[in-house]
């Protein structure tokens, strides 16, 4: 039996919780994300490999006390192995939390061997259900195969499903209604995060931003809601009851990255598709495993590199510091 060793910083944060990018490709261009032309994707022998994938997501959940792994991108979609990697992971160990974060395209084929691999839950990313500004954000006319995708992945038993949308002002913030009372009605669980300063464009600017107070005063014309007495706890989302009538109830998480940070609170650690490990998305420095392990460090030496990366955490964002640097990866390159 091995011994585990927390990954605790300075401030007495414990990370649990791991997202790891399997790619940084994607098969929309949304606006807040990419430019239309997509970027220069990572080549292909700086990606970690599947063994070394599921070498490392073992590393961390026996040595190191991970519960939770979240597959993100990029599209984790689009990574050929997907299912291999889930199902590998899986059988690292059965009481994992294991689950993607996707934007739903190629979901209505891979709901079912993505659940029969081992896979618990589904995110997907949705910020319209307007076909047209679907195409406008996603610079894609997709929305079709997202919708049947979250119906895939409900059928498959991928639930609780939620869905996560960005509002971009003058675009689909009229929209938030709309799409929480449809997300309600088909029992998937939204949850709107505010736009963070992550684009490769570097277009971000705060006053363009719609934070979470507007969100919730337009929620709040249309339905009644009422602060889920949940404790918070290390999730991001503060949770309403929603009641808009009719039978239309169902729950809605505002997650106010920027504006009411829960940095203090932060169990997550990160995993890039090229294998640095980033200790925050904001994180300016990266640890780089990839190299050590192609070196062939043994187990113990990477859980050690991965204790030290941890160990330098900052205790915030501080987007709102005048000194305020964007990094130098986007949002596609880090995992969300
Ligand atoms: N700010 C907030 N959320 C973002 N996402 C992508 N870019 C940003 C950003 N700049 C979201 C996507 C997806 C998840 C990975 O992060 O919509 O749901
Ligand atoms: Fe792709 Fe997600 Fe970026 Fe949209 S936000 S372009 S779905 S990686």
């Amino acid at each position: 039996m091995v011994e585990t060793t927390p990954l605790t910083d300075r401030y007495g944060r414990v990370a649990s919780d791991l997202r790891i990018s399997l790619t940084d490709k994607c098969n929309l261009r949304c606006s807040y994300c990419m430019p239309a032309e997509g970027l220069d994707w990572l080549p292909n022998e700086r990606l970690l490999s599947d063994d070394e994938i599921v070498r490392l997501a073992a590393i961390a959940v026996q040595r190191l006390g991970v519960r939770e792994i979240r597959f993100t991108g990029g599209e984790p979609l689009v990574r050929r192995g997907l299912v291999d990697i889930v199902a590998r992971t899986r059988a690292v160990d059965p009481s994992v939390e294991l689950s993607v974060t996707t934007n739903g395209l190629g979901l209505a084929k891979l709901a079912r061997p993505l659940a029969d691999a081992g896979l618990s839950r589904v995110n997907v990313s949705l910020d319209t259900v307007r076909p047209e500004t679907f195409a406008t954000i996603t610079r894609r006319d997709r929305l079709h195969d997202v919708v049947e995708g979250l119906e895939a992945a409900a059928e498959a038993g991928l639930g609780p499903i939620k869905i996560n949308a960005v509002l971009l002002r003058d675009v689909n913030d009229d929209q938030a209604a709309e799409l929480l009372e449809w997300c309600v009605t088909r029992g998937y669980q939204l949850r709107f995060i505010e736009q963070m300063p992550l684009d490769a464009q570097h277009g971000w600017s705060r006053e363009g931003m719609v934070t979470a107070d507007e969100t919730f005063e337009r929620l709040e014309k249309e339905f009644t809601l009422t602060p889920a007495h949940e404790p918070r706890g290390s999730a991001p989302a503060e949770l309403f009851h929603v009641d808009g009538g009719a039978g239309v109830v169902g729950t809605v998480g505002v997650i106010a990255s920027v504006t009411r940070p829960f940095c203090g609170d932060c169990d997550r650690v990160r995993l890039t598709a090229d294998g640095q490990v980033r200790n925050c998305l904001f994180a300016r420095e990266e640890s780089d495993l990839r190299t050590a392990l192609r070196n062939g460090a043994s187990d113990e030496e990477l859980a050690s590199r991965w204790v030290t990366a941890m160990a330098g955490k900052l205790p915030g964002h501080g987007i709102d510091d005048p000194t305020f640097l964007q990094p130098d990866r986007p949002m596609s390159a880090i995992g969300g």
